[in-house]
């Protein structure tokens, strides 16, 4: 295929994808029981506000429609691309008080949180749909072969290319067919489809459905120092957890331009554009409204209004975490009961699964 045909090839199926994204979307409106979701994390650290208003917003949605909702803590996954696991088992407790805090509750919903480390059941399904898999096709998923340039090391561990798979047994123990996803993970959506496809066609079974993922309509935030992304790494965030006056520090540095008018113009004022819409999607409003309420009164005025709405929008949720950074039992209970319920959930499908292959005894 010649470049353009490539590139038109990649956002037509990047268009489908958007497409079935927003059918999706309308049927979980209308028959949320219908529905499984899955979605998660890997616990390398705090989650910033980008992944709040990006992807913890959109969760807790889904889940208080009334769809049940299974949060994986992708705790292996972490053991792919750095050396560094002293901190695990502090983040996976880090991350689920965020996920309380910000309102998934498994108490008053059905939403279940687990690392799945432990759900041995989930993890054994990795050896059959290794098997329905080539290794060119590990090898050619864009999103991987970026990681491993991102990664800086030298040897690529087996799990790297294999945690595509992995992810796919995340996805398919509790047969979700909706998993809200940023653009980055879609290759990963679309090696779950066909797992579970060749699946169902080798054993001659109908074990799994095909999921989808659900693509945010929120745009990317950007980090504060105009770079591409809002990531700890290059440290250009603002945490969930930050206190007002971290808050404030970390506005105060964010990159703005020279110009005291302010206007709301993504293409040519990037910088300025993303501070506006943190404060629109802090605040409730729209940064063209924003802009124009600040006028001339300059970068000052924008930086004080983006840190007073988010300490506005936070200041319950980083109470809740306070809390609940105090209750560390509670915190462990939860995840103890979401690792028995998706437990429960995954022994059934691996006895379907044993079974289609003909291994029963
Ligand atoms: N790969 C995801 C990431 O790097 C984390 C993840 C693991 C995940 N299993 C998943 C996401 C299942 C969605 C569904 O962020």
């Amino acid at each position: 295929m010649a470049e353009e045909n490539i590139s038109e090839a990649i956002n037509a199926s990047f268009e489908r994808a958007v497409q079935k994204s927003n059918e999706l979307e309308a049927d979980l409106q209308l028959n949320p029981e219908k529905h499984r979701v899955l979605t998660g994390d890997r616990p390398t650290g705090n989650l910033h506000i980008g992944h709040y208003f990006g992807s913890l917003q959109n969760r807790v949605r889904l889940q208080n429609l009334g769809v049940e909702t299974f949060i994986v803590i992708a705790d292996y996954q972490v053991l792919t691309d750095r050396d560094v696991f002293k901190d695990i088992s502090k983040f996976v407790l880090e991350l689920t008080i965020d996920y309380l805090a910000c309102g998934l509750d498994p108490h008053k919903f059905k939403t279940h949180i687990f690392p799945h480390s432990h759900i041995p059941e989930l993890n054994q399904l990795l050896v059959p749909f290794l098997s329905l898999v080539s290794n060119s096709e590990l090898s050619k998923n864009p999103t991987i072969k970026e990681e491993i340039q991102a990664s800086g090391q030298n040897v690529i561990n087996a799990g790297m290319y294999t945690y595509p798979v992995h992810q796919a047994a995340d996805i398919l123990f509790c047969k979700s067919d909706v998993v809200p996803v940023g653009k980055d993970q879609l290759p990963h959506i679309e090696l779950t489809r066909n797992i579970a496809k060749r699946f169902n066609k080798k054993f001659k079974a109908r074990v799994f459905r095909e999921p989808t993922g659900l693509l945010s309509e929120t745009p990317m935030i950007l980090g504060l120092d105009g770079g591409q992304k809002m990531s700890k790494s290059r440290n250009n965030t603002i945490m969930i957890k930050a206190t007002e006056d971290e808050t404030m520090k970390a506005v105060k540095s964010a990159k703005t331009d020279s110009e005291r008018l302010i206007t709301y113009d993504p293409d040519n004022r990037p910088e300025v554009a993303n501070l506006l819409r943190i404060a629109a999607l802090a605040s409730g409003g729209t940064p063209q409204n924003l802009a124009a309420e600040i006028g001339d009164q300059g970068a000052g005025k924008l930086k004080q209004i983006v840190t007073e709405s988010i300490n506005e929008h936070f200041r319950e949720i980083r109470q809740r975490r306070a809390h609940l950074e105090n209750n560390l039992d509670f915190v462990k209970s939860i995840l103890r009961e979401g690792i028995a319920e998706s437990r429960n959930v995954a022994q059934k499908t691996l006895e379907e699964v044993r079974a289609a292959m003909n291994m029963d005894i």
